[in-house]
């Protein structure tokens, strides 16, 4: 393990770009590692963060506190039969970098995920998802320590209550269960998951329907919508996408027949949110150095200089036009720490 660092910038560590200190900051490199830390000099210091690439977080000041940022790495077949792989991945581990793995190794299933920052161990966090995919159906299991009994426990994925961006380790487990290890289970003979948005007909100009031509779409479509950190901080969607009832449906239906949605379950359907901002015209809308994204309102941005302030008053008054508006209640989707 690198030194434990003290009043560390988290600016390269987080990808709205905020400058904020952490009291102390730890990089441990294996489960040992992590265990040695969990029980050194710096055991009750408290609270306790458990951070992977930051692109996820708003640093809403500093942290005074630990920060434990997992940097276990490798990539290991556990099991390969003639229709599955599994594999048993580090936590550390670039999300994208795993992907790009699978896809040129043909494990498929994945490859709808591609592009998405972030590390492997936060990925069943907040059960990522993309294109019609999300992690939970390729995690065969995750691996922990718990920070407070340092016990190691695997959770199978039918434990980890997966949801629409949520799983036990952003409620009740969350800063507690570090995870370490995930198990992915990946096909090799996949089923192509091309129904969402533009993925079908940008396919059509390919000769063939693969894995490595479905990553190429989906690569091209985030690059054209999405701002890229390196330039514009962001965290991807601000918010969650609401989940409503068929009544509110109905409802909005009476004065915006268009509105785009999505079956969520019998009872429930899924808004976009980014319609619902768009609708209360705060698309392309700055306060400070804060705005929605010219492409995707649901993305906050930086233009530079903006302050966690800035981004939570921004965020705020979206909240509070899209209420005033639809009585819908906006939920973060990012990490507000
Ligand atoms: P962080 O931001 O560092 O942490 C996120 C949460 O996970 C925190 O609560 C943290 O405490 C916890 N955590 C992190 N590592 C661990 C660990 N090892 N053990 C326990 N808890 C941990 N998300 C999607 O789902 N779909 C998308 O399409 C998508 N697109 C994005 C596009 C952009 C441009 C950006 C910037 C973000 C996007 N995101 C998307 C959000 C983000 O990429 C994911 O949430 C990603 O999984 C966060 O990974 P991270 O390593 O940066 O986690
Ligand atoms: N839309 C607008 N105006 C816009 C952009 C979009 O009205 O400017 C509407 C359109 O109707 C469009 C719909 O929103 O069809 C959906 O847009 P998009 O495909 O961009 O997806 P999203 O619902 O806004 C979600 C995820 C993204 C994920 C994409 C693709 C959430 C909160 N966000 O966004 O995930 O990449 O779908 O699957 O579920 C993230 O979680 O950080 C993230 C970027």
């Amino acid at each position: 393990m690198k030194e434990v660092g003290e009043n560390i910038s988290l600016k390269s560590y987080n990808t709205f770009g905020l400058d904020a200190y952490a009291k102390y900051f730890a990089e441990p490199c294996s489960k040992n590692e992590i265990k040695d830390l969990l029980q050194s000099h710096l055991k009750d210091i408290q609270p306790k963060l458990i951070l992977g690439e930051g692109s996820n977080i708003l640093f809403n000041g500093d942290f005074n506190g630990l920060i434990i940022k997992p940097s276990i790495k490798g990539i290991e077949i556990i099991k390969d039969t003639s229709e599955q792989v599994y594999l048993r991945v580090g936590s550390g581990e670039n999300w994208d970098g795993f992907v790009q793995f699978c896809v040129e190794n043909n494990y498929g299933g994945i490859e709808n995920l591609s592009f998405i920052p972030g590390t492997v161990g936060a990925s069943p966090v907040q059960n990522i998802g993309a294109y019609g995919v999300e992690v939970k159906d390729l995690i065969d299991s995750v691996e922990t320590i718990d920070s407070k009994t340092l016990e190691t426990k695997i959770f199978h994925a039918n434990e980890c209550q997966f949801g629409y961006r949520t799983s036990l380790f952003k409620e009740t487990l969350k800063n507690r269960s570090i995870i370490t290890m995930v198990v992915f289970r990946l096909e090799k003979e996949p089923r192509f998951v091309t129904h969402y948005g533009s993925i079908g007909k940008e396919l059509d100009k390919y000769p063939e329907t693969n894995i490595k031509n479905i990553r190429e779409v989906v690569v091209k479509i985030r690059k054209q919508k999405l701002p890229d950190p390196k330039e514009l901080g962001n965290a991807g969607s601000f918010f969650k996408n609401p989940v409503v009832s068929l009544e509110t449906l109905e409802y909005i239906k009476k004065f915006y027949p268009k509105v785009p949605y999505w079956e969520s379950d019998s009872e429930k359907v899924k808004l976009s949110a980014a319609w619902l901002i768009e609708t209360c015209q705060w698309k392309s809308k700055k306060i400070g150095d804060a705005g929605t994204y010219r492409k995707q309102p649901l993305v906050i941005v930086n233009y530079g200089h903006a302050s966690a302030n800035d981004i939570l008053t921004l965020a705020g008054k979206i909240q509070k036009a899209v209420k005033n508006h639809f009585a819908i209640q906006l939920e973060p989707e990012v990490n507000i720490i």
